[in-house]
């Protein structure tokens, strides 16, 4: 994605992966993951030859000035980020460095990995390297518009060299005014953490609310409007759901715990928002419980959505993946469908899910339906043609997505978040 944007300003780049299946549709212009936009712009840059793809990690350092590094940094199993890709990229950089370069860490990073970067390089070549931290905050689902039009751009820089050429990659996605906001190395990598801390936390917080307006009768969303409103506070992240999930929250949340705990601070109000966010992943199991007991053998469930959120077919930590093996686990048949993501649950689940391409076919026969993801499609379904498919009536909504007036004159039973149900 950032090579695809980089080359339509215009740049020559050079996109090197391991993955050699990757690196063959990405040849073709196919792309291995759903990301609205982005096809039509590796497309076009690979026609005018701005853009090509490797797996000759060792050509792309030779025939490169600026190199990010991308890879993947997983929770390692203590929860701290694993750093192998990235300090593997950086040796075969370090083997195969021609000249001075700028490499760029773009992979979300505990503080001192730019450093490390540098050092793992520095042993292994006389040429000069200059090191920045380039964290992305792109939004998946919506990472081209993220990346061509960002909120602000973020640079930890060490040399005069690495800020001047840096700068001039970045200032054609600022035009309107954005920032880009330069900064110390050590600065830029604990920015990316905090502001994924703070989404993160956002989502707990409102997760907890919804629990307290179950109890107390309140409606989670008058609070969220009402709360939102203020300009101090703002209305975004603050809808409850059945837990954030995705490649980046879970791992970074855990990393920063980590990075607190090897230098002798415990990261409390972090520990609290996992804490609180793992149980969330349970919440709409244990509804489901609740409504029909422990045991569902002989029970069907359809889930709506497995991606852990709309615009994308990522299903890593989804809370949809702790709803469908708890419902197999109590000896549910699961009836699911995703407009994106059938091929990643195929792959997590194999043969014991029933998938279904078209939402409204998952729902013949079911006792339940539990909508996980608030896809578009989902909104507004013709309740009528839902309610004489399914066995029962039954909707557990996790995303708050319909009325609980509407509900009770349709006659279905209803179960939302912190909000009115119909039971
Ligand atoms: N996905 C997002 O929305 C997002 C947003 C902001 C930041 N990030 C950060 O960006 C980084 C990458 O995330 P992702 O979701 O693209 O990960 P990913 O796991 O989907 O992709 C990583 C790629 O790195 C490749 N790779 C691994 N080792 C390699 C090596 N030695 N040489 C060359 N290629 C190698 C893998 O084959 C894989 O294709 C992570 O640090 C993540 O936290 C991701």
């Amino acid at each position: 994605m950032v090579g695809a944007c980089l080359a339509e300003t215009g740049n020559d780049v050079i996109c090197g992966d391991v993955d050699a299946e990757k690196i063959a549709a990405l040849s073709q212009g196919r792309i291995p993951i759903y990301e609205p936009g982005l096809e039509p712009l590796v497309e076009r840059n690979i026609a005018v030859g701005r853009l090509r793809f490797t797996t000759d990690i060792p050509e792309v350092t030779r025939e490169s000035e600026v190199i990010f590094i991308a890879v993947g940094t997983p929770a390692d199993e203590d929860g701290s980020a694993d750093l192998r890709h990235v300090l593997d990229v950086a040796a075969v950089i370090g083997d195969n460095m021609n000249g001075e370069k700028v490499v760029v860490t773009k992979s979300t990073v505990p503080v001192g990995t730019a450093a490390l970067v540098k050092e793992t390089i520095e042993a292994r070549t006389d040429h000069q390297v200059h090191v920045c931290s380039n964290p992305e905050f792109l939004k998946e689902g919506a990472a081209v518009e993220d990346f061509m039009r960002p909120d602000r751009v973020v640079l930890g820089v060490d040399s005069p060299r690495a800020r001047q050429m840096l700068g001039e990659l970045h200032e054609p996605f600022v035009r309107t005014g954005n920032p880009i906001i330069f900064m110390d190395i050590t600065s830029a990598e604990l920015t990316k953490y905090v502001a994924n801390a703070m989404l993160a936390t956002r989502i707990s917080l409102m997760n907890e609310v919804a629990r307290m307006c179950d109890l107390t009768g309140a409606d989670v969303s008058l609070v969220r409007h009402g709360v939102g409103s203020d300009h101090r506070i703002g209305p975004t992240f603050l809808f409850p759901g059945p837990g954030y999930g995705g490649s980046c929250f879970p791992k970074d949340i855990k990393a920063l715990i980590r990075t607190g705990h090897e230098r002798g601070y415990d990261f409390k109000i972090l520990r609290a928002v996992e804490e609180v966010n793992e149980a969330q992943k349970r919440l709409f199991l244990e509804k489901v419980e609740q409504h029909f007991g422990p045991d569902l053998t002989g029970r069907t469930v359809a889930v709506w959505g497995l991606a852990f959120k709309p615009g994308t077919d990522d299903m890593r930590e989804s809370p949809s993946i702790v709803l469908v093996e708890g419902l197999l686990a109590r000896g549910a048949v699961v009836q699911a469908h995703d407009p994106a993501a059938l091929p990643t649950a195929r792959r997590l689940f194999g043969d014991r899910v029933q998938y279904f391409e078209r939402d409204y076919d998952a729902l013949k026969g079911a006792d339940a339906l539990v909508v996980m993801t608030d896809w578009l499609e989902y909104r507004r379904p013709n309740f009528q043609r839902v309610k004489e498919l399914m066995k029962t009536p039954v909707v557990f909504d996790a995303r708050n997505l319909y009325e609980a007036s509407r509900m009770r004159e349709l006659k279905f039973v209803y179960i939302p978040l912190g909000r009115e149900a119909v039971t």
